[in-house]
């Protein structure tokens, strides 16, 4: 199907361009009746992000527990200068993300510390996200650009602007963890047959580590990611006329070794039957029936390299912290 693209230029400094969605509207309910009819139960990881959702994700990102957000930040603190110099002169910076992060302005600042104006291209799906980021973005910062791309990613991949100049692709905040190794492998390999050669990818990933410091960053104690995770049942009773209790169902997150990847899980408290009016049926849930939520998927730098090398990608610096907790890659096409 020829998909519908719609630029706007918004101000001489921005630009949207706006594929919609190959995902119906009736993409969530699909997905829940989809995931709720399967033997082990589960909900694509993407539906917490209502605007309840982002909140309380915001909030998890300065919990105590939360290692991750700080310790990438700090990576980007130390090294923004040194991955901007790692890449050729008048780079363009293309972000899968929204572009909200105080390490997205780091990076873009250390490209105008070198060169005199700098072309951002955000993909998102969420074009009002797009937007505010965006306008957010060109309010704080001079000799700055934006093409803002409103789609999902396989979409936006084949139109990113491709000019003369090398690229930086940023694939950051360890969102490759969401994947299975078949996601991650074909994502990269999507990005790499767009990249020429002075193009590069960053990407982001959380490293193996103690069980007990994985798991209290996703079972925190002021229960912040049970709220978080039980946004979805919430949101498939507001938008789906659900019946789902919340106090029903325990948040469990713990670290799967043999997958390598945090499992994130509502428990339920006891055998339960649940009525979703706008599916026209019911689900019912044993105690201890658990649906999976989200995968948050640990690598090493082995495993990770061996990802990157099934997408015909190679690692050509990285970063890490000093604890050795988290890691930025640069990654450049592997020469066959
Ligand atoms: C946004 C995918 C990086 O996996 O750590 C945080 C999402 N889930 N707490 C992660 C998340 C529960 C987060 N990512």
């Amino acid at each position: 199907m020829e998909e519908l693209q719609v630029q706007h230029r918004l101000t001489s400094h921005l630009n949207l361009i706006e594929v919609p969605s190959s995902h119906e509207e009736r993409a969530f309910s699909h997905a829940v009746a989809d995931g709720l009819s399967k033997q082990q139960k589960s909900l694509p990881c993407r539906y917490f992000y209502d605007l309840a959702g982002s909140k309380l994700f915001e909030q998890i990102c300065g919990l105590p527990e939360y290692y991750l957000t700080r310790t990438e930040q700090k990576i980007f603190v130390d090294h923004s200068n040194d991955i901007i110099d790692a890449v050729g002169h008048e780079l363009a910076i293309v972000e899968f993300g929204s572009g909200n992060s105080v390490k997205t302005r780091l990076l873009i600042n250390a490209a105008l510390n070198r060169q005199e104006h700098l072309h951002y291209i955000p993909v998102d799906i969420s074009s009002g996200f797009l937007k505010s980021s965006s306008h957010a973005l060109l309010g704080e910062i001079d000799r700055l650009s934006i093409t803002a791309i409103a789609a999902e990613y396989a979409d936006a991949i084949p139109i990113i602007p491709a000019p003369k100049e090398p690229r930086l692709f940023l694939f950051i905040g360890s969102n490759i963890g969401n994947f299975n190794r078949v996601e991650a492998v074909t994502f990269i390999a999507k990005i790499r047959e767009q990249m020429h050669s002075r193009d590069r990818l960053l990407v982001s990933f959380d490293l193996v580590k103690s069980v007990h410091i994985l798991e209290a960053a996703y079972n925190d104690s002021s229960g912040v990611t049970a709220a978080f995770n039980k946004n979805l049942l919430m949101r498939i009773n507001r938008e789906l006329g659900g019946s789902f209790i919340l106090s029903e169902f325990d948040h469990f997150a713990p670290f799967v070794k043999l997958d390598s990847r945090i499992e994130m899980r509502l428990i339920s408290r006891c055998p339960q039957h649940v009525h979703i009016n706008k599916l026209q049926r019911g689900f019912t849930f044993q105690q201890g029936e658990y649906i999976h939520t989200e995968d948050s998927h640990k690598y090493t730098l082995e495993s990770f390299t061996e990802i990157c090398s099934a997408a015909g990608l190679e690692i050509q610096n990285r970063w890490l912290d000093k604890r050795e907790w988290f890691a930025v890659a640069l990654l450049r096409s592997k020469k066959i």
